[in-house]
């Protein structure tokens, strides 16, 4: 359903758990991040009349985790703080094509992957804090929800930008770059290491 190519590997769930705050605060920015990546689609495509009132709701829901996120950290007692970000989301778009429309239809699946990785590991974090910290897996577990739905929300944009074929051979060859990737991240407690 989440499209991935390669199912994480158990190593980063253990790292995660063992750096939660880090993890937590890597969390907050990937929300903050996902906002400001559905603006900025807004403001490359205002001609697309099609992208912009899902990409204003998904850039809505987005604040809010970012939100819910920032109310977990107050509970940890952790404050926001600048981390260097992880390697992902740069060497994920590394893969965009210039030129449109494909610039367009790979970002859109860039942030399907995104979402769809974030909801696979949204639930291995879940079940790692559900004995712990039941507050903080029932927030995991309301994302995860919204997160599939972002998937499916990108991919049906995508849609609106090229033949489905198209779209599903092209989303193949991204899922793959996308696990190849993650294979090579540093090993840190972060979202997407
Ligand atoms: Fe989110
Ligand atoms: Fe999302």
């Amino acid at each position: 359903v989440l499209n991935l190519a390669a199912a994480t590997d158990p190593g980063w769930t253990a790292r995660a758990l063992a750096g939660l705050d880090e993890l937590l605060v890597d969390h907050a920015h990937a929300e903050k991040k996902a906002a400001a990546t559905a603006v900025g689609l807004l403001f490359r495509y205002p001609e697309r009349a099609d992208l912009l009132a899902p990409l204003a709701r998904l850039a809505r829901e987005e604040l809010a985790h970012f939100e819910q996120v920032l109310d977990a950290l107050a509970r940890r007692g952790v404050p926001l703080r600048h981390q260097a970000a992880a390697p992902y989301a740069a060497d994920l778009h590394a893969a965009v094509r210039r030129g449109e429309p494909e610039r367009l239809l790979d970002t859109l699946l860039c942030c399907a992957l995104i979402e769809a990785r974030s909801c696979e590991r949204f639930g291995l974090l879940a079940d790692g804090v559900a004995a712990a910290d039941p507050a903080l897996a029932e927030l995991w577990r309301g994302l995860l929800a919204c997160e599939a739905r972002h998937h499916r929300a990108y991919l049906d944009l995508a849609c609106a930008v090229a033949p489905e074929p198209q779209v599903r051979a092209r989303l193949a060859e991204l899922a793959a770059h996308e696990a190849r990737v993650l294979a090579a991240a540093p090993p840190w407690a972060r979202l997407h290491t």
